[in-house]
């Protein structure tokens, strides 16, 4: 059976970087709350960069870390919850500047597990036969939605955009996954899109920005991402101590340090991209595992583990070899 293999990543960060020190300058908060409570030091911010242009360089470098053409990719699918468009999807934007001709293309809103949600739908298709090449991505603009009047959101966020080309193999890959969402808990992260507006009814919209409840989402993240760790790594065959890399979203140190402690596996096995990113939702993932790819960590057969969570709400795992 083939499995689901990740044969190139690529990233790309904007231009222009934020420091915890440049925002104190521009609010009431400080480099030691900041970094006391989630590890994060700075973020890149978008100036002229688009979440399309972020994805298209990202997805570039993919391509040529892989060794592919743009003309061999069957299907393109996109996590973000910040496209620049409603339509067309920016998975299409990204089809038509790498002239991906051959490519289906869509978009995933599942926020912070877009990408790992992307994965495994690659893997679905790759797995029923109806493609064999994938360029999945996550990809965000999220200084455009956090609401920068608000201290408790927006120094948690930053922009960027990963990318992965994966293809069926007969040896290494994707042995396992575990997706699940709980829409019941949709409001604890939130971001409202446009209200009704038309000529039936008088509308004052006013604009929409993400809203958080913080000890809320560290309580879902802290239970149902080593749960769900747990139960992919099992479902692989393997032990926790199997596992060489965690590849987890990186949302807070906090939340992953307490996830290696669940499950007694050293924090040296989860690499970081958070104190010099901050949390870019779907682009996380892919931001990171580019970073492991090109630091070098990653031979054939490295087993990783990797975790999205967030907005939703959502989450998914997936145990592979590399
Ligand atoms: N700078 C300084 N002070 C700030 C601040 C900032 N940027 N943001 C909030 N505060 C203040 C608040 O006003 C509050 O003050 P008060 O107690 O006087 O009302 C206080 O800090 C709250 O601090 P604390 O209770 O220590 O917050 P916390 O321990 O819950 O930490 C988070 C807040 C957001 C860091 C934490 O809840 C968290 O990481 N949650 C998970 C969020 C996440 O990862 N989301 C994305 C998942 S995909």
């Amino acid at each position: 059976m083939m499995k689901t293999r990740i044969i190139g990543t690529g990233s790309c960060l904007p231009k222009a970087v934020v420091t915890n020190d440049d925002l104190a300058k521009i609010m009431d908060t400080s480099d030691e709350w900041i970094s006391s409570r989630t590890g994060i030091k700075k973020r890149h911010l978008a100036k002229e960069e688009t979440t399309a242009s972020m994805s298209v360089e990202a997805a570039k470098r993919a391509l040529d870390n892989a060794g592919m053409t743009a003309e061999e990719i069957d299907l393109i699918i996109l996590g973000t919850v910040s496209a620049d468009y409603v339509t067309p999807a920016c998975a299409c934007e990204v089809q038509a500047a790498l002239g991906a001709k051959n490519a289906v293309a869509f978009d995933v809103n599942a926020a912070c597990s877009g990408f790992m949600f992307a994965l495994n739908i690659a893997n679905a298709y790759i797995q029923a036969g109806l493609y064999r090449t994938a360029l999945i991505l996550g990809a965000e603009t999220l200084s455009k939605i956090v609401d920068w009047n608000d201290r408790s959101t927006c120094v948690l966020f930053g922009d960027g955009a990963g990318a992965a080309v994966v293809r069926g193999d007969e040896q290494y890959g994707l042995l396992a996954f575990d997706q699940g969402s709980d829409g019941t808990k949709g409001d604890v992260l939130a971001c409202l899109g446009r209200t009704n507006n038309n000529p039936l009814i008088e509308t004052d919209q006013e604009t929409a920005y993400v809203h958080m409840d913080g000890q809320e989402v560290y309580k879902f993240a802290v239970t149902t991402v080593p749960a769900s760790l747990q139960k992919t790594i099992e479902a692989a065959g393997l032990t926790p101590e199997d596992i060489d890399y965690y590849a987890l979203h990186q949302a807070n140190i906090r939340i992953i340090q307490s996830v290696s402690k669940r499950l007694h596996i050293s924090e040296d096995k989860f690499p970081i991209s958070l104190d010099h990113c901050g949390n870019i939702s779907a682009a996380s993932v892919p931001i990171l595992l580019d970073e492991m790819n090109r630091g070098g960590l990653l031979k054939p057969g490295t087993k990783i583990a990797m975790s999205g969570f967030g907005g939703g709400l959502t989450w998914a795992s997936a145990v592979l070899e590399w």
